[in-house]
Formats: structure tokens, C-alpha cells, sequence
């Protein structure tokens, strides 16, 4: 079942871009409920809820005791970007630190991608709905997004034909997110085959945001560039250490790709931040080519509770939530539980799921995906379990859930309230 796309390419303005403020605005409810005493389980975050591990945290605090206090390279540090530079796609010739560029978070990167590739106006191709940051960077360099509607009957994933749909004399880039966020959709190799060949013939970038590319439940991810190397200069690769590591405060991204947009990034960082702070560097190296337990322990946890908030919402009449294949989030399609009329919007089911639920959801219209709900699961199995229950409890309204002692309970304050409701109408005339 999916919601409300049509197969109509839209261009999106300032003013109609989703935005990750909105994904915010959930969080920062669901903070001031807690810092209230309120019980709130957040599922709202785009981030993994545990503190970033020791080895990490322990590399940055000795290089803040020992380590170089002064300026360093625009690009970053060697050993940092040959580190990124042995996980990019194995290529001839292999990607080397030459190749890659440091930014201030995967989104930074992303900016800095699209200032170097785009002329005011062009537009970029965004499959949607998608994380809303990348409308926002689109936005934010003078470029026009343009919304590649997917559902999910195609498992939120665009074809090579839908982006020919959608392309016009000005289309100048398209954002591949595998896995995405919010669906977790994971592109084939076929299809990433392809959408690199569409994009050859027309001479469209195509920028590749690696960030979840750790967090998957199946086979390895196909890239597009090891797919398709012919792409190599027409390829930018952004990505960073936030999610994987737990590190999305340190801010750490990178890009990696052809020279030209490469030194445009590094003339852009040297002139406005001078380089990514030298701390941070020594915190995302120790992350790169440290212990991975800590890494494959979390992935481990992420899958038990994607299966058990999957397994939990398709228990629920009139929810209908796939499995996706990578990355931190359930999407489920809650279309069916607005039927009858309790809640007007997923907006108000969010609210209301906040409010008597305590439990903190996005809303599917902060994705332009009304009729869905964004669940992070990169939290704790006991935070897990305890959604799942609540979810359960709460969902489909009262009427299909309440247990003998909670159905009387209910009428007896619906007796309350339609007591109290006469009383005031009798006091009032
Ligand atoms: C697809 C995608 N790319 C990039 C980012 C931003 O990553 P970073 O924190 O490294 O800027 C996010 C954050 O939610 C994301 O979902």
C-alpha cells in the first residue's frame, strides 16, 4: 500500500522543501517532555542513541593532549584521507589521499560537492521521498532540487527511467542514497548499472552518499563506481563517520571524486574554515582503522531490533512496515489507521503517539511522504522492546486493543466526561 505519489517529477522550492528541521522539531519535543520527567521513548532521532566508543574517544582526547595544536592541510590529514582512501571503491588506479577532500559531516561534503558541480539554477534529481538535507544542501548552493517520486511498490528506489522522466536540459546531478533514509532501500546492481549509463549518455554527475553504507542487513552494497568505472569523472563521493561510529556530533564527512570539483572544495575549505578541526581528524582516524567489534556488535543490535519493531508493527491492523535492507529506520505505511478519521494527518497520529503513547515518531510529511511514520531502531533493545510494546498497545486505536480492565477503565471516564461535559452546559446556560 503507498500513500500519495504520483509519477510526476516536481521541481521544489524554498518554500515546499521538506526539512530536517522538522525532524528536529520531534526531537526536541520529545527532550522537553523528558527533561519534564515525561517517559519518552525516542524513535525520532537520525542517530545511533550510544555514545561514541572509548577507542575513539580516547585517540581524541590524546591528541588533544599530545597531538598538533596548530594549522594543518586544507585537505585534511594524510593518514586520515588514506585511510578513507583504502575504503573507496577498488579502482585502476586505486583512489589515493589525493583524491579525497575532508568536510565538516557527510552534509558539508555534500555542499561542497554540489558549489563545485552546479551553476545557479541547474537542477539535481532526488529521489523522494529522501532525507531532506539533501533539497536543503540543493537548496542552499543555488540549485534547484527536483523531487523523483518513489513508493513502495519499487521499494522506494528510482529507475534509470525515472530519472530520464524527470530530466531537462538543466539537470545537471542526481543524489543516489544506498541504503536511504528514510525507506532503508538498497539499489540493485542492475539498477545502479544502469543509472550509471543513463547518466554517461546525458553527462548528469552523479553523486554517490555513501554515509549508511556500513549499516546493512544483506550482501555487501553495490556502488555505482565500481559497477560502472567509466563514471569516475563524473562521480562524487560523499560520506563521513556519523552514523557507522556513533560520531554524528563530531563532525566528520568527506568527498572524494575528480580534480577539478576536488580543488574547488579545498580552495572553498581553505578560504572560509581553513581545515576540518585537527582533533576531530585524530578521532575519525582512530574510528577508520581501529577494532571494528564495536561497529559490527551495533550492526548486530540495529538488525535485532529492526526485526522486532518490523515483526511488532505488522502485527498491527492497518500497518504494513517492510524490512529494509540497510540503514537505521522503519518506514511503515500507516495510510490505513487515518481511515477512520481519529487522526487527520500522520502529523496529528505523531502528536498523539508523543502525547499517550510516549513514544517520538517523524512524520512521513517531513519526507513529503504523508501516511507514514519514520522509526529510528539504532537505539537499545530494552528501548526496542519497550516501543514495540507500546506501539502495540496503542495502535490500532482503543476499541481493537484495550483488555477488560483498560475497557473499563475507558468507560468510565468517557462516563466522567459526558458528566462533566452536561454539567458545564447546565452552568453555562
Ligand atoms: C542520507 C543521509 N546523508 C547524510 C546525512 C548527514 O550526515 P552527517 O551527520 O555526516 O552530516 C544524513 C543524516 O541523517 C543522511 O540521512
Amino acid at each position: 500500500m503507498n500513500a500519495t505519489y504520483t509519477a510526476v517529477a516536481v521541481s521544489t522550492t524554498e518554500a515546499t522543501a521538506p526539512s530536517d528541521n522538522a525532524i528536529l522539531a520531534v526531537n526536541a519535543r520529545a527532550a522537553a517532555l523528558r527533561a519534564r520527567g515525561v517517559d519518552v521513548i525516542s524513535l525520532a532521532a537520525g542517530e545511533p542513541d550510544t555514545p561514541t566508543a572509548p577507542y575513539i574517544t580516547e585517540a581524541a582526547a590524546h591528541a588533544a593532549l599530545h597531538g598538533n595544536h596548530h594549522y594543518g592541510p586544507a585537505a585534511g590529514e594524510p593518514a586520515l584521507r588514506t585511510a578513507i582512501a583504502a575504503r573507496l571503491p577498488a579502482l585502476t588506479p586505486a583512489f589515493t589521499a589525493g583524491d579525497v577532500q575532508l568536510a565538516l559531516g557527510t552534509k558539508h561534503a555534500l555542499s561542497l560537492a554540489l558549489q563545485a558541480v552546479l551553476a545557479p539554477g541547474e537542477e539535481v534529481l532526488l529521489a523522494e521521498p529522501g532525507w531532506p538535507g539533501h533539497a536543503g544542501a540543493v537548496l542552499a548552493t543555488g540549485g534547484v532540487p527536483v523531487s523523483v517520486p518513489v513508493t513502495a511498490a519499487t521499494g522506494f528506489l528510482a529507475t534509470a527511467a525515472d530519472f530520464e522522466a524527470a530530466r531537462s536540459e538543466r539537470t545537471r546531478a542526481v543524489v543516489l542514497a544506498s541504503p536511504a533514509n528514510p525507506s532503508g532501500a538498497v539499489y540493485s546492481a542492475e539498477q545502479l548499472t544502469a543509472i550509471a549509463h543513463w547518466a554517461l549518455t546525458h553527462g548528469v554527475w552523479v553523486i554517490s552518499d555513501d554515509v549508511y553504507e556500513q549499516i546493512i542487513y544483506g550482501e555487501p552494497v553495490a556502488h555505482v563506481l565500481a559497477l560502472v568505472p567509466q563514471l569516475r569523472e563524473q562521480c562524487l563521493i560523499v560520506s563521513g563517520v556519523s552514523k557507522a561510529y556513533a560520531m554524528t556530533g563530531w563532525r566528520i564527512g568527506w568527498l572524494a571524486g575528480p580534480v577539478q570539483p576536488l580543488t574547488e572544495a579545498r580552495q572553498h575549505i581553505s578560504r572560509t574554515i581553513t581545515h576540518v578541526p585537527n582533533i576531530t581528524q585524530a578521532a575519525a582516524l582512530a574510528a577508520l582503522t581501529g577494532d571494528q567489534t564495536s561497529v559490527r556488535e551495533a550492526l548486530q543490535q540495529y538488525r535485532r531490533n529492526r526485526d522486532l519493531l518490523t515483526d511488532a508493527l505488522n502485527d498491527i491492523a492497518g500497518v504494513e512496515c517492510p524490512a529494509p535492507a540497510g540503514g537505521m529506520f522503519v518506514f511503515p505505511d500507516v495510510t490505513a489507521l487515518l481511515q477512520d478519521g481519529l487522526w487527520a494527518s500522520t502529523v496529528e497520529l505523531a502528536d498523539w503517539l508523543l502525547e499517550h503513547a510516549g513514544v517520538a515518531v517523524v512524520p512521513g510529511e517531513a519526507f513529503h511522504a504523508p501516511g507514514h511514520l519514520r522509526m529510528c531502531f539504532a537505539i537499545s533493545p530494552a528501548a526496542a522492546a519497550a516501543a514495540a510494546r507500546r506501539l502495540t498497545r496503542h495502535l490500532p486505536p482503543v476499541s481493537s486493543h484495550t483488555t477488560p480492565v483498560e475497557a473499563a477503565v475507558d468507560a468510565a471516564v468517557a462516563t466522567a466526561v459526558t458528566v462533566a461535559k452536561a454539567a458545564s452546559v447546565e452552568v453555562s446556560r
